[in-house]
């Protein structure tokens, strides 16, 4: 049983990139893993300040940004999983700002307790108008999550693939 935090940073709640999160958590759920979802359109979180208050903290505070936003119930999540989904629809070429926003902010994290400490499994549910091929920067994106260690267990990469999403959600254990 791995517990999955899904950030999906879609504008419409009801869309593409639901559809694929809904059938990877159902997926992910049917063979006993735990999933926690955050819409982060309805969320308030702000852009990482680059203050580095979060450096200044001391280590393990669960709160590590000097900003307080609903970026905290986040952070309680993201330190408690194993997994970290991230879903977005393709906007001009890449991840929305929304799930940049929110990504950007685990900075605090791994500045707060170091870079080991905050490693996890990764998945990327990708939406999008034209064929994957031609948004190449959000899965080079998502691909350089590898460098600090954190390993892909999957992608979706396509607009009504919720069978292959179904399927990856399963595939974890
Ligand atoms: C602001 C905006 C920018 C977009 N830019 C792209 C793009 O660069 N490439 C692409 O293939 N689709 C683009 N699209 C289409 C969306 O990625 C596509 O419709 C997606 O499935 C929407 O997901 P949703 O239904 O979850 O909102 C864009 C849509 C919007 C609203």
């Amino acid at each position: 049983m791995k517990k999955i935090l899904i950030l999906n940073g879609a504008g419409k709640k009801n869309g593409n990139t639901a559809a694929l999160v809904k059938a990877f958590a159902e997926g992910a759920v049917s063979v006993g893993n735990k999933v926690t979802e955050f819409y982060l359109q309805t969320m308030t979180i702000h852009g990482c300040l680059d203050c580095q208050g979060c450096g200044r903290k001391p280590k393990g505070y669960p709160h590590p940004c000097v900003q307080k936003d609903d970026m905290n119930e986040i952070y309680e999540a993201f330190a408690d999983c194993d997994v970290l989904v991230f879903a977005s629809p393709v906007y001009w070429f890449t991840i929305t700002g929304t799930l940049k926003t929110a990504v950007d902010r685990l900075y605090a994290v791994q500045r707060n307790l170091g870079l080991e400490a905050c490693k996890k499994e990764t998945v990327l549910l990708l939406t999008s108008g034209a064929p994957a091929e031609l948004n190449p920067q959000p899965i080079e994106w998502y691909n350089l999550f590898a460098q600090i260690g954190w390993k892909s267990l999957g992608t979706v990469l396509g607009t009504g693939k919720t069978d292959e999403a179904r399927k990856l959600g399963e595939s974890i254990k």
